[in-house]
């Protein structure tokens, strides 16, 4: 499973529930809190995947996208969605054991596979959630996509050719990322709409006794990015801890692809190496590398840069939340910039010495 274009469009276009009906009514449910109403909508979707045959991978996570939406309403609305409708948990349990992820929905189901347009399903109907849905549905398979292009990289001489070529790949595919991180500093009041109206939506909820972290963007393979180009061969506690979490959220294949490379040499590690080793030879093409991977970092750099602001706005104040959906404090996100910005340094250092780009 991947979130390539075919794929999730697949995932957007199936509706195996019949949830374009049942959840027709939902932003009006929510907005009068009327939980009797989202019992019986949740109730409706669950009665249909019990008898609905959900053969294919699309049609399993388009369910658990769909009954997601009224169990995370009910939560918002102070119900423990399964409390309420015990029914539900074998079918979420099932749904999210036969395709490799956890027993709900995830920013995945919310962003990526969401259909866009008048079959998009949404909390609030507000136009601030359409752009925090659309910049998942952007910035998740951009992720990925940077993801793919720098796996390769740990097997790989630095001085090579295709280093260089992966990593300014990598900086590319991440573009979209960017933009959708200004379109949301532009257009969606962090306190005002995020922490106050939609963070409410996105909160644990209990199945077959643990609970499980809201849709998070926190869940986008960022971590998988950080892991091959600087961190997977780095042992800071709150770091690691941070990705084992998140990594939980998302897709089989992303997990594996950590399990191999966990503990290997980072692309970062590789290049100081390469370069100290050169001496005062540095062949053009490891400067190159260096080069691109320098600013690669200043992207991630840039993009936790503006992220940050978005965060300390949004939890700012004495709300209810102390922490993200994905159950992280802000001093976190922090932590997780500076760690960025001491590696890009450790890399800056030994490249402009041998020659290469100065910043
Ligand atoms: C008002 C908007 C936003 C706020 C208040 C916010 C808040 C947070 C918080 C509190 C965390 C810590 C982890 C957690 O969720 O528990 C986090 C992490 C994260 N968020 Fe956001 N976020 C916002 C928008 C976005 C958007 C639009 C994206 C990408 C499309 C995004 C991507 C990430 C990523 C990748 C992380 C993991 C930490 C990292 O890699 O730096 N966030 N966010």
């Amino acid at each position: 499973m991947r979130l390539g274009e075919t794929f999730c469009r697949q995932v957007a276009d199936a509706d195996p529930l019949g949830a374009d009906r049942v959840l027709a009514p939902l932003v009006a449910l929510n907005e009068r809190a009327d939980r009797r109403g989202l019992v019986a909508v949740l109730a409706e979707l669950v009665a249909a995947a019990e008898h609905a045959p959900l053969t294919g991978t699309a049609d399993r996570l388009a369910a658990l996208r769909d009954l997601g939406m009224p169990a995370d309403s009910l939560r918002r609305h102070g119900v423990e969605p399964l409390a309420a409708l015990p029914a539900a948990e074998p079918v979420l349990r099932r749904l999210g054991g036969s395709v490799g992820m956890v027993p709900r929905d995830t920013v995945l189901h919310y962003g990526a596979w969401n259909p866009s347009g008048a079959r998009q399903r949404m909390y609030t109907g507000a136009a601030e959630e359409n752009v925090l849905i659309h910049s998942v549905r952007v910035g998740a398979p951009a992720v990925e996509r940077a993801v793919l292009a720098l796996a390769p990289l740990p097997g790989l001489d630095p001085a090579a050719p295709e280093y260089a070529a992966a990593l300014t790949g990598a900086r590319t595919q991440l573009a979209p990322l960017i933009e959708a991180i200004g379109a949301v500093a532009a257009q969606v009041p962090p306190a005002a709409f995020f922490t106050a109206r939609l963070r409410p939506y996105m909160q644990e909820i209990r199945v077959g006794g643990r609970a499980y972290c809201g849709p998070a963007a926190a869940h986008l393979p960022l971590h998988l990015v950080d892991q091959l180009l600087w961190a997977g061969d780095r042992t800071d506690p709150v770091h690691q801890q941070l990705r084992a979490e998140l990594l939980e959220y998302g897709l089989p294949e992303w997990r594996r692809l950590h399990r191999a490379r966990e503990g290997r040499e980072s692309v970062v590690s590789a290049l100081v190496r390469a370069l100290r080793a050169a001496g005062e030879q540095v062949p053009a093409a490891l400067l190159r590398s260096a080069g691109a991977a320098a600013e690669l970092l200043r992207t991630l750099v840039v993009f936790r840069g503006r992220h940050l602001r978005l965060v300390r706005e949004g939890y700012a104040g004495d709300g209810p939340f102390r922490a993200g959906s994905a159950g992280a404090a802000p001093a976190v996100v922090r932590h997780l910039l500076d760690l960025t910005r001491e590696r890009e340094r450790r890399l800056v250092g030994p490249l402009s010495a041998a020659g290469g780009p100065r910043r």
